[in-house]
């Protein structure tokens, strides 16, 4: 049976680190607030000048390095992301162009926070179907520039950072299992980024309503994603008849400390198999779970055989599992 699996991966994150005391001098917060609720200490924030592509572009090279290819290897190029450089043309054909991969289509995924595992989906569909041999996924975000910095409310929980994973055809019992996506349009309203569409185009009046800025309604959404993420893990598990004993590595979205503990729990899943690393990086939107990703392979944490499950909750509203056999 053919499957795909992911042969490497690679991340990056801007040098410059706020931390929760910085955000202190910013708005009315605490570091124990922001502790307390979320999990995080400090987040990287980009750099004036570079945009998505660039963290992209950086992730992509360590992850082309790690698989021992070139970009002209490359026949597909799926970026995952909702601050991408420019409305057209896509951050995807931009990358394309910064790693030189002539051969590769590439296109965007907007599904917010699950659109990393949206794009393992489709890339794990093309390589099945025989249509591509090589596909790099990735998930690269730039919160940093849509965020409401007056906005106590939002603006502690996001950073920037991106990672990518270059998926192959394999034969052997191991690869993307089982990948799963939903999404209900119904609660976009919990979280949006109203301004600079076709529905409210850049004005003044926009502008002065901060409309080009992130807008949560955390609470409310922090209890669909509680909900959606334990029915997701439960049925994901029970269609692939797999026990949570049987896994080894939780990888969640890095939301929040306080859903990813709920998520565990629901699974009697110690802390130890599940990645945290919203402490240092906050929420990186689409680019959480291949930064995760790519430090549990660096440090060890997933070996051959092992069966690892990635889960994510976002915008749209949005969520989705896949379930590897690494
Ligand atoms: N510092 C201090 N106080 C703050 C604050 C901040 N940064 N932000 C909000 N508050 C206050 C609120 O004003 C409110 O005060 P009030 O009780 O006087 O009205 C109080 O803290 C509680 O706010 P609430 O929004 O109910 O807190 P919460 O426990 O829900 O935590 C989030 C807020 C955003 C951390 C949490 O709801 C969350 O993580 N939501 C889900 C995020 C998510 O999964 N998004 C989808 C993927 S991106």
């Amino acid at each position: 049976m053919l499957r795909s699996k992911i042969i490497a991966t690679g991340s990056y994150a801007p040098e410059r680190i706020l931390r929760n005391q910085d955000l202190e001098k910013m708005v009315d917060t605490s570091d124990e607030w922001i502790t307390e609720r979320t999990g995080i200490k400090e987040r990287r924030i980009a750099d004036e000048k570079q945009a998505a592509s660039d963290l992209a572009y950086e992730a992509s090279k360590a992850a082309l390095k790690g698989a021992n290819l070139k970009s002209k290897d490359i026949d597909l190029i799926i970026v995952a992301t909702v601050t991408g450089d420019m409305p057209v043309p896509s951050t995807a054909c931009l990358l394309q162009d910064k790693l030189g991969a002539r051969k590769a289509a590439a296109f965007d995924i907007n599904a917010a926070c699950s659109g990393f595992i949206y794009g393992l989906s489709v890339a794990d569909s093309f390589i099945r179907s025989g249509t591509y041999k090589r596909i790099l996924v990735v998930g690269a975000e730039i919160l940093s520039k849509f965020t409401d910095w007056e906005d106590r409310s939002t603006c502690v929980l996001f950073g920037d950072g991106a990672g990518a994973a270059i998926l192959e055809p394999t034969e052997e019992d191991r690869g993307i299992i089982s990948t799963k996506i939903h999404s209900d349009g119904s609660l976009w309203e919990l979280l949006n980024l109203p301004g600079g569409g076709s529905r409210n185009p850049v004005s003044k009046d926009t502008i002065k309503k901060r409309l080009h800025y992130l807008k949560m309604k955390g609470n409310e959404t922090f209890k669909v994603a509680v909900r959606t993420l334990e029915n997701l893990i439960v049925d994901t598990l029970k269609e692939n008849k797999l026990k949570p004993s049987q896994l080894s590595l939780l990888i969640p979205h890095q939301a929040n400390l306080r859903i990813i503990q709920a998520t565990a729990n629901r699974l009697d899943l110690p802390m130890d198999r599940v990645i945290v690393n919203l402490d240092r990086y906050g929420n990186t939107s689409a680019a959480s779970i291949p930064i995760a990703l790519d430090e549990a392979a660096k440090t060890g944490r997933v070996r051959d055989g092992n069966y690892i499950l990635l889960e994510a909750f976002g915008g749209g509203l949005t969520w989705a599992s896949a379930l590897i056999k690494w």
